[in-house]
């Protein structure tokens, strides 16, 4: 744990899934001998284009299920890397749908269930993309619910997005711990009115954005210690 204090008053716990639940690099990993050499840089690439257009969207009113940026980033990344193989980036996406998890993940929702907090996951992700991803994970069971932006066709940080973990959980932002190791999703979180831990798993720099998380850590597994009476 890096620094945090207690959170008092957590009805429930709202996870964004890629990056925090599910390793998003796991996938050019899975097939890291057939990228060769650029493995490590198509990955971040596909990434870093992921979120941009998302953002790009948003602002240009063009929304697109998640599945269709996820295949444009991919092919922005492989073009970057000089790399032409339908076959790859067949078994790139396929392997996006089945990411692995990140190790404490299931211990974790598992203890907060126990203690009768709630779970969900509220993603950019399309529908079928999390479904997929949670069912290929194990952690369907351990989630009271998976929201989607597919119901309000605008990605985050639009608080359009947060509003609808609100919505479906009948809970008040103040009742929400969101958790996020996108740095910038924890900041849109928190100017939406969240409580927000940021899992901060790659050891990047704060956001100067205008919201802060109120507390920061390295896994999710100081979770149940923050929200757990
Ligand atoms: C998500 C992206 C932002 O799951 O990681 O919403």
């Amino acid at each position: 744990m890096i620094a945090a204090e207690r959170l008092d008053g957590v009805e429930a716990c709202v996870f964004d899934a890629y990056g925090t639940l599910f390793d998003v690099h796991s996938a050019v990993g899975r097939h890291r001998d057939r990228v060769g050499e650029a493995a490590d840089s198509v990955s971040a690439s596909w990434r870093a284009k992921q979120l941009q257009y998302t953002w790009l969207r948003s602002l240009m009113e063009r929304w697109t299920p998640f599945a269709e940026v996820t295949e444009d980033s991919l092919d922005f990344a492989l073009d970057e890397a000089g790399i032409e193989d339908e076959s790859l980036r067949a078994d790139l996406l396929a392997a996006y749908r089945s990411l692995a998890c990140y190790p404490e993940v299931e211990g974790v929702l598992d203890a907060l269930r126990a203690s009768g907090m709630r779970t969900a996951i509220l993603s950019n992700g399309s529908r079928e993309m999390l479904d997929a991803a949670v069912a290929s994970a194990g952690i369907g069971s351990r989630l009271d619910a998976v929201l989607s932006v597919d119901d309000v066709r605008v990605f985050k940080p639009h608080p359009d997005v947060y509003r609808l973990a609100c919505d479906r959980l009948a809970v008040a932002p103040r009742a929400v711990c969101f958790l996020s190791s996108n740095a910038w999703d924890a900041a849109g979180a928190a100017t939406f009115g969240f409580r927000v831990a940021w899992v901060n798993r790659f050891g990047q720099a704060r956001e100067r954005l205008p919201d802060a998380p109120e507390v920061e850590i390295a896994t999710l597994d100081p979770l149940p210690g923050l929200v757990l009476g």
